[in-house]
């Protein structure tokens, strides 16, 4: 059994990458974890003819359901810059997001891989680990 969460799996970058992520069948449970709207996302997904079966989770009290077990975490949630923002101030909100998910993570399922691809924050996940 191999499952893979996607936490921010309701932005613009989380629901391309959780359909894509759908499609693989080496995976066998896909969470997707979102603060918003995750549940919509995964009946969408869960249309799909693939072997994985896909839960959603929104909230934080769901966080540790989303992650436990889990043998992958894919990180794409954050806060898209906004105007007049400066690239520090982003970092400074999407450091704390990601610090969050890392020390979740470490607690929930240690063993896990944990995939960041759109920010700059890995150290946060090393240290929450
Ligand atoms: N480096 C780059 O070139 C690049 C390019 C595009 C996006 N990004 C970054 O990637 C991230 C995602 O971009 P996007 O376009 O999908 O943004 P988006 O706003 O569409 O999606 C972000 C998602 O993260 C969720 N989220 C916010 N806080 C969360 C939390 N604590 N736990 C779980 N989910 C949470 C939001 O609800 C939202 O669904 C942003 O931080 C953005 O800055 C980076």
């Amino acid at each position: 059994m191999v499952k893979v969460v996607v936490c921010g799996a309701a932005g613009g970058i989380g629901q391309p990458l959780s359909l894509l992520l759908k499609q693989s069948d080496l995976i066998s449970h896909l969470a997707l974890y979102d603060i918003v709207n995750a549940p919509g996302v995964a009946a969408d997904l869960s249309h799909i003819n693939t072997a994985s079966k896909v839960t959603g989770h929104v909230g934080k009290d769901a966080l540790a359901e989303a992650l436990s077990g889990a043998h992958t975490v894919v990180i794409p949630a954050g806060v898209p810059r906004k105007p007049g923002m400066t690239r520090d101030d982003l970092f400074k909100v999407n450091a704390g997001i990601v610090r969050d998910l890392a020390e979740a993570c470490a607690q929930c399922c240690p063993k896990a891989f944990i995939l960041e691809p759109c920010q700059l924050d890995c150290a946060y996940c090393v240290r929450g680990l």
